[in-house]
């Protein structure tokens, strides 16, 4: 442990208390002070998904944002070490990147349902049965499955990467609505895969229309991986940092985001003028990720993420023309 702690926790609470109630706040302190200093110690950097829980989010990472923000700053980083604090996957793009870097997942077994979905068989297989059309992945997949396609692509730049490759056609794997929601807004034709991201595709076009009932004038904001009848029936539909743009930019009186709870409570602690209403999904993936987990993975420098030098290089290709559009 090193003896560098300073008191910067106590200070830090500011910054969540609308979020965390203060009975709570002794119970994070602890783990933050220590992460901050391990941080030092390590010259590491946290970079955190925008679903990360706010005393992650708000109190000890120095890059929060969608999977396209931190595949870009996992690029930039002069860091030894990248801890990255979302699920496996991301880990991944930022290992990619960063191949002599040591990176860091605090917990090995936080996964994705849409990674999950699809395997580097699957997609030499779609190549067979569609010759010749170019395959995009979704970050949301592993290091194997990127390995096998042209190019990837996240929930921010879906639709730019469909018409930057000036095809008709287009496979787009593996999640179904992204590639539904796309198709919506492109001449572009998209072949997908069945996959669905667990959390979002729980949400219906008829919880929408209850809210609006309820809450006259409310806007409501929705991630391309709900169903398309989910995005349809909102007023905006983004990435995960498209959506904290929106409510920064638009600054609605009252708003629910269909998404995963934490982006809610991550916006809402720097917005006290907003009514967030929250209907939300966990993520148990990304709920794997906690202070302790943090804190013991910089402690005892676990769990490294490695990928098998036979795919890594072309998973990054795949990873580095997208980062190119
Ligand atoms: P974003 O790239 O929009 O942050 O989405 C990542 C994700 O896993 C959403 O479920
Ligand atoms: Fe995967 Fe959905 Fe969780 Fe995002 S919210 S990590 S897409 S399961």
């Amino acid at each position: 442990m090193p003896d560098t702690l300073t008191p910067r926790a106590p200070s830090l609470y500011d910054k969540v208390k609308t979020v965390i109630p203060a009975i709570e706040w002794p119970v994070f302190a602890d783990d933050i002070e220590a992460i901050l200093a391990w941080k030092r110690e390590r010259n590491a950097v946290i970079l955190a998904h925008n679903y990360q829980t706010p005393e992650i989010y708000h109190c000890v990472s120095d890059i929060v944002g969608d999977s396209l923000a931190l595949a870009r700053e996992a690029a930039k980083t002069d860091a030894s070490v990248i801890v990255l604090a979302g699920v496996h996957f991301m880990a991944e793009t930022a290992k990619l990147l960063n191949p002599q870097k040591t990176v860091l997942i605090p917990d090995p077994g936080a996964g994705c349902s849409l990674a999950a979905s699809i395997t580097a068989e699957d997609v030499r297989l779609m190549r067979k049965r569609y010759p010749g059309v170019p395959v995009i992945t979704y970050v949301n997949t592993s290091a194997a499955v990127k390995a096998e396609s042209d190019i990837c692509c996240t929930s921010g730049n879906a639709k730019k990467i469909v018409e930057s490759l000036g095809v008709p056609t287009v496979i787009m794997l593996p999640d179904e609505y992204l590639a539904q929601n796309v198709a919506a807004e492109t001449n572009v034709k998209i072949i997908a895969w069945k996959g669905h991201c667990e959390v979002h595709e729980r949400f219906t076009a008829a919880e929408i229309r209850e809210l609006r009932e309820r809450y006259p004038g409310i806007v409501v904001l929705a991630h391309p991986e709900c169903p398309p009848e989910v995005v349809a029936a909102s007023d905006f539909a983004g990435s995960t940092a498209a959506m904290a743009d929106y409510v920064d930019r638009e600054r609605p009186g009252r708003v629910v985001l269909m998404t995963e709870c934490s982006m809610s409570d991550n916006i809402a602690a720097s917005h006290a003028d907003i009514d967030f209403v929250r209907p939300c999904n966990l993520c148990p993936h990304m709920k794997q990720i906690t202070l302790p987990k943090i804190r013991a993975a910089l402690e005892n420098m676990q769990f490294e993420v490695t990928i098998d030098p036979a795919i890594a290089a072309n998973a990054r290709r795949a990873v580095e023309r997208m980062l190119a559009i």
